[in-house]
């Protein structure tokens, strides 16, 4: 069998249209072309810098930055933008960020956490009605009542102020420029505005901003033009972050959230004033020769993808190979484990205690003694992980759709950087102020408080960060970046970043190869299997080993960048508008 992707969406043309970028060898085993249906995105090859991110105009920004000398944050900066602008429905100045940073002068991994808080004045009841049956998913994203502070901007600014070379304001001067003369609106923006009209036309700005004059959903190609963001941006790049926490651009965000008639918010300008980013320390895997190092709580990222390697390691998935069932129902039953716990222990740790031994060696060794190669497990339960202070928890209740964007940077210095950004669902909350959309990262937390009495980790509670699955990830190798990795996805994220470092680290597949391979994944029983690709052939397999299994488009959205010998080598995912580009 040839294990590849049958259906995509760009054009290799797109990928080497600049010179400066080295276009390396194609997929091989695994190659698009063996299943003979689809243009693939190549390997980029270069030496001193890389940049991959999820639109090309956020690319290119982020590539003239790093070649004027920029560094990774600099490049960062820019690259997010121009991604609010030109890939709004995904991240933007109105969402939250995680980034995790290889320091190169320090010789240090590190970690920032911008992930929006639930409102001071929000009560942990936000998304339940008087009887206490919980909301309707997008009854409560919808509208004012899921906006959390926002921390993207809070973030540019703190990574800006850790290793910026070049001046603020000069950053933002692509995004400006594109949102003042206009972008031709992707295929991929307009396909998500034709399926997401009618909410959308429920807000005036975003009605106004997203649909023609006679209220039809904008047209692959359409001019689009921003004045509202690029004076936003202005203002951002003349007055700093201060400038978009305390004044006008705070006021009207918190007077358009509280005055959506159906569905207020609670967002005050208290929730601006106090909000931070914090610093955290990098939650890392050792594993074989390599520490998997990404985004702790209040990610479950880093957490869940470091069991299901911590598990899956403890079998010869290199000998499998990637076009065994068996090493798929390993792979699977590990990540159902490792999901089993995520919902019972992970969360805000600033608001609830976690066990300590999520990550211990020999907890890990007795969850994959769990496992029986060719059988998939019958039922499966959060686990005994080593506690300092025990508590009685509930499994958590919470819903996430695929939304989000990511993004890899290493610069000319070495440092590295891994940052996942979103505003949660597609499009956010449908809500825009002052030329950007504002998230809906509140409808991340558990709606419900309590399960049989007993607190769930990730319930609402004023002043916390609700849970994310986003795994922005770098491996290190001897204590240096050797691969530096992310997807959007939702809680899918877990599944296609896991996939990724499998695919590179077992299967020996280059990062574009890595990425490009069929997705395949298992977070609470059901087996997704991604349509169009010749994965589907292990469907009967899995079924016969005792998985339910479905067939269905997995949209991951992986950027990656693999350093070895000296050279940087980029991958962007086919299933979506990214590239890569480097010098
Ligand atoms: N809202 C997507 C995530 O944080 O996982």
């Amino acid at each position: 069998m040839r294990f590849a992707i049958k259906t995509l969406a760009l054009s290799v043309s797109l990928l080497s249209s600049s010179g400066l970028m080295a276009a390396g060898q194609a997929a091989d085993a695994f190659s698009p072309e063996a299943a003979g249906a689809i243009e693939q995105k190549k390997l980029v090859e270069a030496h001193n810098f890389m940049v991959a991110a999820a639109n090309p105009k956020a690319v290119e920004a982020g590539y003239a930055v790093l070649k004027n000398g920029g560094s990774a944050m600099d490049a960062y900066v820019a690259v997010q933008a121009v991604l609010g602008l030109v890939e709004p429905q995904s991240s933007g100045i109105g969402g939250g960020a995680f980034a995790v940073y290889y320091d190169a002068a320090k010789q240090k991994v590190t970690t920032f956490d911008a992930r929006e808080t639930a409102p001071l004045e929000a009560t942990p009841e936000l998304f339940q009605h008087e009887d206490g049956t919980t909301y309707k998913f997008y009854d409560a994203v919808i509208g004012g009542r899921s906006v959390g502070t926002p921390g993207t901007v809070a973030l540019m600014q703190k990574l800006h102020n850790v290793h910026g070379k070049l001046p603020w304001n000069s950053l933002f001067e692509p995004a400006i420029k594109l949102a003042t003369d206009g972008f031709a609106v992707s295929p991929r923006l307009a396909g998500a505005i034709s399926q997401t009209h009618e909410s959308l036309a429920k807000f005036p700005e975003t009605a106004e901003y997203f649909l023609d004059k006679s209220g039809q959903p904008l047209a692959e190609g359409t001019l689009l033009k921003n004045p509202k963001y690029a004076n936003t941006l202005k203002h951002i790049a003349s007055t700093g972050a201060e400038g978009f926490y305390h004044g006008q651009i705070a006021e009207d965000i918190v007077n358009t959230v509280r005055s959506i008639s159906d569905n207020p918010g609670v967002l005050s300008l208290a929730d601006f004033q106090t909000y931070k980013v914090k610093e955290r320390p990098a939650t890392c895997l050792p594993y074989e020769a390599f520490d998997i190092c990404g985004m702790g709580p209040p990610s479950s990222g880093a957490l869940t993808v470091g069991q299901i390697l911590g598990i899956t390691q403890h079998f010869d998935l290199a000998s499998m190979g990637p076009e065994s069932a068996q090493a798929w129902q390993i792979i699977g039953d590990a990540s159902r484990l490792a999901f089993a716990d995520r919902g019972r222990y992970m969360a805000d740790t600033d608001f609830v205690p976690m066990p300590e031994g999520l990550l211990d060696k020999s907890y890990l060794a007795t969850r994959a003694q769990l496992i029986t190669p060719g059988k998939a497990l019958s039922s499966v339960a959060a686990g005994e992980p080593r506690w300092q202070k025990a508590v009685v928890q509930a499994d958590d209740q919470s819903i996430e759709f695929p939304s989000t964007s990511h993004i890899s940077i290493v610069d000319a210095e070495g440092n590295a950087l891994s940052i996942t950004t979103t505003i949660e669902n597609g499009f956010g909350s449908r809500v825009m102020s002052n030329g950007f959309l504002l998230n809906n990262e509140l409808t991340d937390f558990s709606f419900a408080s309590y399960s049989e009495g007993y607190p769930i980790a990730n319930r609402l509670e004023p002043g916390k960060r609700p849970r994310s699955s986003m795994a922005p990830t770098i491996v290190l190798k001897d204590d240096k970046p050797y691969m530096v990795v992310g997807s959007p996805g939702g809680s899918r994220i877990i599944g296609y970043v896991s996939k990724a470092l499998i695919a590179h680290l077992e299967w020996g597949m280059d990062m574009q190869s890595a990425i490009s391979m069929p997705n395949m994944l298992n977070r609470f029983g059901i087996y997704d299997i991604e349509k169009g690709t010749s994965a589907e052939s292990l469907a009967p397999e899995l079924e016969s080993m005792g998985f339910d299994v479905s067939v269905k488009d997995l949209n991951s959205g992986l950027q990656g960048i693999v350093i070895e010998n000296g050279k940087l080598y980029g991958g962007a995912d086919p299933r979506r508008e990214g590239i890569v580009m480097g010098d």
